[in-house]
């Protein structure tokens, strides 16, 4: 795939992958991409996942010819780019490695070996001169892993954005960018929006006309589009107007609450209603949700002393990722000690600037007609 007259991509599709980095569901595959730069001196940006090992190689033979590659740069040492390293420098026996110093702390590791004969270590603003092309490297700890960096080749004004502004998805799908880049960036990189924030603050001051990430679509129009969803995702700022509710319902009984509270929104024109089944759905999704729009609410019940498990996991998948800046409802059940709502009250504890709002519906069972004027009141308080 030509991406300019000296850059190629030589990644690889995954359709064979069941869950991508052990848990998340990829309907439409994975990419795992990789840039060869063609110049005096051939670099090639990163590696691709272990079981593409023959595609990707033929790939690179297959744009390179005869020639043979000076480098090769390694941004990110996760095995979905990193798994070929040892491959290639067997190859390509006079390749030098580009890294940063904690990357060839993880190559020793992954591979016993941290290349001391042909490693080139870099740091924040060093520069690499392939011959028309100058790559310069800039610092991205943690987007998603400490040794991450990002490189910008100031001749094509290429941001090889290493995870940053990547996606789920194979490259031969079609489909939304965003839908799965906001999910893909919830569920890996969500964690870290200052550090993710602290890269968008450098790539500003590059002038960018096109971005190569290590996974999804080579972006190159309307780029202010995909730095304004990045922007506000990393800024945990709300993207759209709406309200998510997330349910777990042993029984159908906090499912019916949940429904009822679904329609009084509606009716009260809120721009946007969300439902997910934590049991059934996919916890991804449902946390990419809870990012994006500005109001949750939590319905579950009370369960072994505690709440319901699906529940559980969700609430702790938004603590970690620093879940903030919203506004939560609370909905329980429980037929003997209601207590759902004081143990989720508990788990956001830690979490920073989270409105609770005053009605919280306490179900004993059934809903009932006082449940009823509850969810009614809540409904109002969210649309507010
Ligand atoms: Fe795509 Fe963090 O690896």
């Amino acid at each position: 795939m030509f991406i300019t007259d000296d850059i190629r991509y030589v990644g690889v599709n995954d359709h064979n992958i069941d869950l991508f980095e052990g848990q998340y569901v990829v309907e439409n595959g994975m990419a795992y991409n990789s840039y060869v730069i063609m110049d005096e001196q051939i670099a090639v940006m990163d590696t691709v996942d272990g079981n593409f090992t023959d595609e990707w190689l033929k790939n690179i033979s297959d744009v390179i010819g005869d020639r043979k590659p000076s480098y090769l740069i390694v941004q990110h040492m996760e095995p979905d780019h990193s798994a070929n390293v040892a491959n290639f420098l067997d190859l390509y026996k006079d390749a030098k490695v580009v890294a940063t110093a904690k990357a060839f702390v993880m190559m020793k590791q992954f591979f016993g070996t941290d290349y001391p004969e042909r490693q080139i270590v870099v740091k924040e603003g060093d520069t690499l001169s392939l011959g028309t092309h100058t790559l310069t490297f800039v610092l991205a700890p943690m987007v998603h892993w400490p040794e991450v960096m990002v490189t910008y080749d100031s001749k094509d004004k290429v941001l090889f954005s290493a995870d940053a502004f990547g996606k789920f998805g194979a490259l031969d799908v079609e489909e939304d960018w965003a839908c799965e880049a906001r999910r893909y960036y919830f569920g890996i990189v969500g964690k870290y929006g200052v550090q993710a924030q602290a890269l968008l603050k450098k790539a500003a001051g590059l002038d960018i006309q096109t971005i190569c990430a290590l996974h999804g679509p080579i972006l190159k129009e309307n780029l202010g589009y995909y730095l304004d969803l990045y922007n506000t995702w990393s800024s945990y700022g709300v993207e759209s107007e709406g309200v998510v509710i997330a349910y777990t319902s042993v029984y159908g009984n906090t499912k019916k609450a949940v429904e009822l509270l679904a329609d009084k929104l509606t009716a009260l024109g809120c721009p946007k209603v969300t439902v997910t089944d934590l049991a059934r759905d996919d916890m991804a999704e449902a946390v990419e949700d809870a990012f994006r729009y500005g109001k949750l609410v939590l319905a579950t019940t009370t369960y072994n002393g505690d709440i319901f498990p699906f529940m559980k996991t969700f609430i702790e998948h938004l603590t970690e990722r620093g879940y903030r800046n919203r506004t939560i409802g609370l909905i329980e059940n429980g037929s003997w000690a209601p207590t759902a709502a004081k143990t989720m009250l508990k788990m956001f504890e830690g979490s920073k600037n989270l409105t609770f709002t005053d009605t919280t519906v306490t179900i004993k069972s059934a809903v009932n007609t006082e449940n009823e004027a509850q969810i009614a009141a809540l409904a109002e308080e969210l649309c507010k």
